[in-house]
């Protein structure tokens, strides 16, 4: 039988590691982007010719709340079902906490927990049973960090979130949970300047970032593996705040 999963964000950085991960293992792919159209239709391309599943890509940004039911009409008209969900999307804001405001508060917050909350609820009964969820969370939401506030908060909210939500899909017998990543080599860390970088190498017992395509096979094995349940796997290389 065909498999889909569903990854949003999964048209470049970790998401898009992912999703080659599971193509690999003949997922259907399913990817969400919020604006970047040339790059998810490049990504179509190639993982189509490379991984001969299907892949499509759709924009649904996770700052706004009618992507939800953008998501679900689109399921639903293709009558598609869900053995996997990745919600691996997630914003930051980096202002102080002296000039951060409360409508960016409010949508750090709706983007990185209201939203998958949300949209779980809406597409849930769109899951196969003996399915699995998968959340991004990170490093900064187990060991405080002084860069963002909100940030660090909204990742510990969806560690908790995993914990709490695995009583709530026992009926429709899906697993829940999260993989923590401590610094990973995309877009997201490439923009940082490189002194920045060479103090978190020197932090990292490994020496360096993690490599996207070697996190990918965490979220793989907590796909398959049929036994984890409620977990907050941390792949940071060994950080330390020394
Ligand atoms: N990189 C790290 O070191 C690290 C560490 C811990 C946790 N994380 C978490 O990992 C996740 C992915 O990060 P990444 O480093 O892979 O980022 P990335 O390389 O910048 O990739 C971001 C992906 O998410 C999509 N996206 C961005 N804003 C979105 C929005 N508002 N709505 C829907 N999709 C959106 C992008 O689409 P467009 O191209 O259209 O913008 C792209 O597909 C995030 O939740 C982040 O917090 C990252």
């Amino acid at each position: 039988m065909e498999k889909y999963v569903l990854i949003t964000g999964g048209t470049k950085g970790i998401g898009k590691a992912v999703a080659s991960c599971l193509g690999r293992a003949g997922y259907n792919l399913i990817l969400t982007y919020a604006s970047a159209v040339d790059v998810a239709d490049q990504v179509i391309t190639d993982m189509q010719q490379k991984l001969g599943v299907k892949v499509d890509a759709l924009q649904a940004d996770i700052s706004v709340k009618e992507s939800i039911e953008k998501i679900y009409q689109y399921l639903t008209e293709r009558s598609l079902r869900l053995d996997a969900i990745v919600f691996n999307a997630g914003l930051t804001c980096r202002d102080s906490f002296e000039d951060l405001k409360m409508i960016e508060w409010e949508q750090i917050f709706f983007a990185n927990v209201h939203f998958p909350v949300f949209l779980m609820q809406r597409i849930v009964g769109l899951m196969n049973r003996g399915g699995s969820v998968v959340f991004t969370g990170s490093l900064m939401g187990i060991q405080p960090h002084s860069v963002s506030l909100v940030y660090g908060v909204t990742k510990g909210a969806i560690h908790a979130l995993v914990k709490n939500m695995v009583k709530f899909l026992v009926p429709y017998e899906l697993r829940v949970n999260a993989v923590a990543p401590g610094f990973v080599d995309t877009e997201w860390q490439k923009t940082k300047p490189v002194e920045i970088r060479r103090n978190i190498e020197n932090k990292v017992s490994l020496g360096r970032f993690c490599d996207p395509e070697e996190l990918a096979e965490v979220y793989k094995m907590l796909i398959e593996n049929s036994y984890f349940n409620g977990e907050v796997v941390v792949v940071d290389g060994g950080y330390s705040y020394k």
